[in-house]
């Protein structure tokens, strides 16, 4: 029989467009958080030799050693944190590294606290592992970014983890530092642990990153190379474990996903070391977008209530617009050949909101905002109506 547990995983929505858009011709693709840049070919050249040197057979389940070191140098540049390689597992991209942060830490019936809006996928790693989830409510008017007193509300002496995710999806609101500080005092206060995804670090566009291993080192860092290098497809992330859970997470690592690709492990190593210039050009590039399509939402009659701070995500309300978000949704694709992803997805607080990505040239920007506005103008439906 098939188990509860698969029978209540959700479906991923913004997959589900996008099969349904690749059916269709001509869609500008606003619906998936993929950067459209080339990885860069430092990265693919390291990995195209590694392959031909051979590096093609397992690795330590916790990842190559020039990998770790590699990493722990890196939050050592960027943050000036100082992290031993030790604590460091590689993973294939950053969810297995959620997956794995929640199996070492999570007993059936524990509480899991997270934001909603929330990246879709978190409530089911929470089911994966049979925790509860408790949510703490966002709002636009604070730029959907988590105000501490709501967390301390929520977090009680039943609340196993808690999990921060900055900058964020489905809103690219971004933490700052010191709230950050004060989420690592609300969870030591319930003897809860937190869990930070880190994935979109390196594009924030105003301030910098911080890490939760500032703060403290008794967390769970989840991030990878996807994002920030255009390397969704490589699969290859990584976490950083508090030291008494890292012999527990590399049991379960070794036992269930044996270790990374081994010359895929090589392309990460180059990314860290030469991939700089790469992100501070994407970065400047993501946040010129990112205005331009601010405004033109503006313009189109939409109400976008806040500026996203980091990612490559705009939760937009489309509660004036006639039916629901999967109507909107439905409307823009058919009308218009503009794929965004309805906002359910990502818990209550998003049930209004469509998602559009960023992550697509502006060029199909400009295109998919002229094609939006050419819709609502010839059904002569807009947020005033
Ligand atoms: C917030 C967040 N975390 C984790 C992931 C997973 O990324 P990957 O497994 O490619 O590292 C994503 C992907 O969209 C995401 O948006």
């Amino acid at each position: 029989m098939v188990s509860e547990r698969a029978t209540r995983t959700t479906p991923f929505a913004a997959m589900d467009v996008l099969e349904r858009a690749n059916r269709m011709d001509d869609v500008v693709h606003l619906e998936v958080g993929e950067p459209d840049f080339d990885t860069p070919a430092a990265v693919t050249d390291a990995a195209v030799a590694a392959l031909r040197a051979g590096e093609t057979g397992y690795t330590s389940s916790k990842g190559k050693p020039e990998l770790r070191e590699a990493i722990a140098a890196y939050y050592d540049r960027r943050y000036g944190v100082d992290v031993s390689p030790e604590r460091i597992v590689v993973t294939s991209g950053s969810s297995p590294a959620l997956l794995l942060a929640f199996a070492a830490l999570v007993d059936p019936g524990d509480e899991v606290v997270l934001t909603d809006p929330y990246y879709a996928c978190y409530p089911n790693f929470v089911r994966q592992t049979g925790g509860r989830i408790s949510t703490v409510p966002l709002s636009a008017d604070d730029g959907f970014r988590p105000r501490v007193d709501a967390f301390e509300r929520t977090v009680s002496a039943d609340t196993e983890a808690l999990l921060l995710n900055s900058p964020a999806n489905p809103t690219g609101a971004v933490l700052s530092g010191s709230t950050l500080d004060e989420l690592v005092s609300v969870a030591d206060r319930a003897d809860a642990t937190v869990v930070s995804d880190e994935v979109y670090h390196g594009l924030t566009y105003e301030g910098e990153d911080h890490t939760v291993l500032e703060y403290t080192d008794d967390a769970f860092v989840v991030d990878g190379f996807s994002k920030r290098f255009a390397m969704t497809g490589w699969r290859l992330g990584w976490m950083v474990a508090p030291e008494e859970y890292v012999g527990h997470v590399n049991r379960i690592a070794q036992n269930t996903l044996i270790c990374a690709p081994n010359f895929v492990q090589s392309g990460g190593i180059a990314a860290l070391e030469s991939g700089d210039d790469f992100l501070d050009d994407v970065r400047d590039t993501y946040r010129e977008r990112r205005d331009f399509l601010v405004s033109e939402v503006e313009d189109w009659g939409l109400s976008v209530g806040y500026t996203p701070g980091g990612a490559y995500y705009l939760l937009v309300d489309v509660g004036d617009l006639p039916g629901d978000a999967f109507d909107a949704a439905d409307f823009f694709l058919e009308e218009a050949g503009v794929a965004m992803t309805p906002g359910p997805d990502f818990g209550t607080n998003a049930e209004e909101c469509l998602r559009i990505s960023y992550a697509n040239s502006a060029e199909r920007l400009a295109e998919a905002s002229e094609r939006v506005q050419r819709a609502l103008e010839s059904v002569e439906i807009t947020a005033a109506d």
